[in-house]
């Protein structure tokens, strides 16, 4: 699969099914995120790949009212990371961005392997951390939740079933860019 493919097809759902969550698939995972370009090339990603059945039962426990749908997960992974771990420079921290883009590099693997990975922010960083023993100092930066795509749209809200349906909206490419410079429309 492309890049551009990758991209095209990588959506957030939410109707999940599960599947077998190898030893082999989460280093081909983890392998996308250490390639991954960061600051210095510090590297301040750090991941918790949950595939353990009742591991992922107590994970549950920290899912946000409206995350109900990550229950079918076989594998959740927590990203997470320190300040100090990467390039600080005045008030940009790059641990937040750096992080980001290798979740990114495995969403798009996982993506390519016909996985749904669907990052999330709703869930309790402090119950998470304590079920995974992550040290509090650390950012809980998101969850990733993956498994396969499902039909079965049970227990979806109607918001999250249109979803399934069709992407959310984006902004119009004149609102999220410009060139050679700041245009106002950016906002
Ligand atoms: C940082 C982040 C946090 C998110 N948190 C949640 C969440 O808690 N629950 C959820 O159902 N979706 C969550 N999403 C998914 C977004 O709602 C989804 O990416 C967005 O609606 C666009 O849809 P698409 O990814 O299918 O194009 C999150 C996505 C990101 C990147």
């Amino acid at each position: 699969m492309d890049v551009r493919t990758a991209i095209e097809k990588r959506r957030a759902y939410r109707a999940l099914e599960g599947f077998e969550a190898t030893d082999d698939i989460v280093a081909e995972l983890a392998a996308a995120a250490r390639l991954t370009a960061s600051c210095f090339n510090n590297q301040p990603w750090r991941f918790v790949f949950v595939t353990g059945t009742d591991i992922l039962g107590r994970m549950h426990e920290a899912l946000s009212r409206g995350n109900e749908w990550a229950r079918k997960a076989s594998m959740i992974i927590a990203a997470f990371g320190k300040k100090d771990d990467d390039c600080l420079i005045k008030e940009r921290e790059y641990y937040l961005f750096d992080i980001g883009m290798a979740v990114s590099a495995i969403v798009l693997r996982a993506t390519e392997m016909g996985l749904v990975a669907h990052p999330i922010a709703g869930y309790s960083p402090s119950k998470a951390k304590e079920i995974l023993g992550i040290p509090d100092d650390r950012m809980l930066i998101t969850l990733v939740i993956v498994g396969k795509k499902s039909e079965n749209l049970e227990g979806l809200s109607d918001q999250q079933k249109s979803a399934e349906k069709e992407r959310p909206a984006r902004r119009d490419p004149a609102a999220i860019h410009s060139i050679d410079r700041y245009d106002p429309r950016l906002g």
